[in-house]
């Protein structure tokens, strides 16, 4: 008897953990095929013809303490993810030593060259360092290898984000502590950057563009380490600028509903765009934990909203979003 229910529960956890999801539930815990709770924090998302990837900080328990690890996930739907690898195990690159940091991975696709390259945060536990690091493979799955490190332009780099344009054109947003938020465009094998687009004279990390409806709308978040914080936006209709006042995307008083941005994702459907809010909801004490907030945004006319997080669902297709509750 007590063989039979053994055999039973296993099945039950197996198919539940297996399960096709069918909303987004903004802060749950997110599991994969697995069951695992998702680690990609920090994180940013390509898609390769159907499929989307999506890369970031891999931060489970028992982890080499010596070592930092990205991880990517894939999914047809945006709703339910397969882990696929950690597509970076890297040693400390530059000797930058104990307690070094590999932060917010983002990966472009070079489509003439058939590379990936990943762009991330790299620096010492001081955050002195503030450097990008380039990492490359020849497949969305990896392996990344280090290729090297440097100051976009001679600047400070912590907090980076990614965009590319509707034409294709690679964008990267990083911060500067000391001049403030910039937008510069890479080089065509994605190697280097290639000029800078805009500079905004704002404090601003956790930085993500998304180009809608002619308009250019740029989100950041207040500098206060983990914690979190109202994140603002601006719009402009080049990324040249000039860029609007930057204004609350929700209730200040929420904090950005206990979340950091980190992307915005387009998803371009027969019916429908929607633009989703990606954001980290961090608990530095318990990294593997950190949850995140994905919420499709009231968009259009130079407004951004971010509605108050509830579950969702998406129709990949016609790119059409439902909320739960309405
Ligand atoms: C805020 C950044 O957005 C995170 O990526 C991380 O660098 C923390 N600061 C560290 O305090």
């Amino acid at each position: 008897m007590k063989y039979i229910l053994t055999i039973a529960c296993t099945i039950l956890s197996v198919t539940a953990s297996l399960a096709q999801r069918n909303a987004v539930e903004p802060g749950q815990p997110w599991p994969d095929q697995n069951g695992n709770h998702i680690q990609a924090h920090g994180g940013g998302i390509i898609k390769i013809n159907k499929t989307y990837y999506w890369y970031g900080e891999e931060r489970r328990q028992g982890l080499d303490p010596n070592l930092r690890y990205v991880s990517c996930y894939s999914s047809k739907d945006l709703m339910n993810w397969e882990f696929q690898k950690d597509v970076v195990q890297m040693a400390d690159p530059e000797n930058l030593g104990a307690g070094w940091i590999l932060e917010r991975p983002k990966v472009y696709y070079q489509a003439k060259t058939k590379k990936y390259v990943m762009y991330f945060h790299l620096d010492d536990r001081q955050y002195k360092y503030a450097r990008v690091g380039i990492a490359v493979s020849d497949s969305a799955t990896g392996n990344f290898k280090f290729v090297k490190s440097f100051r976009p332009l001679g600047h400070q780099s912590r907090d980076i984000g990614q965009f590319v344009d509707d034409d294709g054109s690679a964008y990267l947003i990083f911060e500067d502590r000391e001049l403030g938020f910039h937008i510069v465009k890479l080089a065509d094998d994605l190697m280097s950057v290639e000029k800078e687009m805009s500079l905004v004279k704002e404090s601003l990390e956790g930085g993500a563009i998304v180009h809608y409806k002619g308009l250019y709308y740029a989100i950041g978040s207040a500098l206060t380490g983990w914690d979190p914080n109202p994140n603002k936006y601006a719009t402009a209709t080049s990324l040249e600028g000039p860029w609007t006042d930057f204004k609350d995307i929700a209730p200040p008083e929420t904090n950005t509903y206990q979340s950091q941005s980190t992307m915005m994702l387009k998803v371009i459907g027969t019916k429908a765009t929607t633009v989703i809010f990606m954001a980290d909801q961090w608990k530095p004490k318990s990294q593997w934990d950190s949850r995140y907030l994905w919420m499709p945004l009231e968009i259009g006319d130079g407004k951004l909203w971010l509605p108050k997080p509830q579950p969702w669902s998406l129709n990949i297709k016609t790119g059409a979003f439902k909320l739960a509750e309405k």
